[in-house]
């Protein structure tokens, strides 16, 4: 059995100030020992937008921008994985993306594919599709907050053999946290769950209250480790990957092998 030491850093980023969300970043992760960290969405420029000129002035290229480049020098120091909420531009648009970056620089990118609330008035639909990437001790899927809401994002990565969800958000419902267990048991996959705290009111808008609560969960359902509502934390868990690798339930059922696709006659 080989463990995984996975986990998030929980944090309240500042409303557009990349170079300091990035740098305390660095600061808080530079002593934490790891294989994957997950960080939240958004986590470089903050979630509120209030004009397209403001979504268009803090978004970066991936993974040329500044703030890849830092995570690139991170996890090359670390010899981590780290998955980052971030605004991605390419050719004129701008997606809410999740980038996988590891100790030999950017992997993937994955742009969220179900925006939630204004992120619609602000970025586009994602176009990558769901993504996964074997990183040699497990299997990581891609999917950003509001993913969750959506069967079919867990599923999807399961199904394309992923160990664990690396789910950044930014969640202001309250219902995820005690939703993650059923999609990681309906699928036998781990997730790691990275929200942030604080709120964030800007321009006028309505308030918005970060839920905190991060969270490690299990092919079980176990909820392994949970963060508080209002606190920053860094929290690393041992996993064995590989127990997502067996779908069985008992001797006659098999979570993946009992679908029966030719009776769900939707698309
Ligand atoms: C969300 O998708 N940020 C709720």
């Amino acid at each position: 059995m080989k463990y995984v030491k996975v986990g998030f850093f929980q944090f309240a980023p500042t409303f557009g100030e990349i170079e300091r969300n990035v740098e305390y970043v660095i600061e808080r992760l530079s002593p934490v020992e790891a294989d994957v960290i997950v960080l939240p969405e958004l986590f470089s420029t903050g979630y509120q937008f209030v004009s397209r000129e403001e979504v268009e002035a803090l978004s970066e290229d991936i993974p040329h921008g500044y703030t890849s480049h830092q995570l690139t020098e991170l996890c090359r120091e670390k010899g981590f994985y780290l998955v980052a909420g971030m605004a991605e531009r390419s050719a004129g648009k701008v997606f809410n993306s999740a980038a996988l970056f590891g100790p030999d620089g950017h992997i993937v990118t994955y742009r969220k594919t179900h925006l939630f609330f204004e992120e619609k008035l602000w970025f586009e639909p994602g176009d990558t599709g769901f993504l996964v990437f074997d990183i040699g001790d497990a299997r990581l899927g891609l999917m950003v907050c509001f993913d969750w809401f959506f069967p079919e994002s867990a599923r999807t990565l399961a199904m394309m053999g992923a160990d664990i969800l690396c789910h950044p958000s930014n969640l202001v419902l309250p219902y995820c946290p005690d939703a993650m267990p059923v999609r990681c048991l309906e699928n036998r996959v781990f997730a790691i769950t990275c929200n942030r705290t604080g709120f964030e009111e800007r321009g006028g808008k309505e308030r918005l209250a970060f839920i905190g609560k991060s969270e490690v969960v299990s092919p079980e359902g176990k909820i392994l480790m949970r963060a508080f509502d209002g606190d920053e934390e860094i929290a690393i868990v041992d996993i064995d990957p590989m127990v997502a690798r067996n779908k069985q339930l008992n001797r006659y059922n098999d979570l993946f092998k009992d679908r029966r696709p030719e009776m769900y006659g939707w698309k």
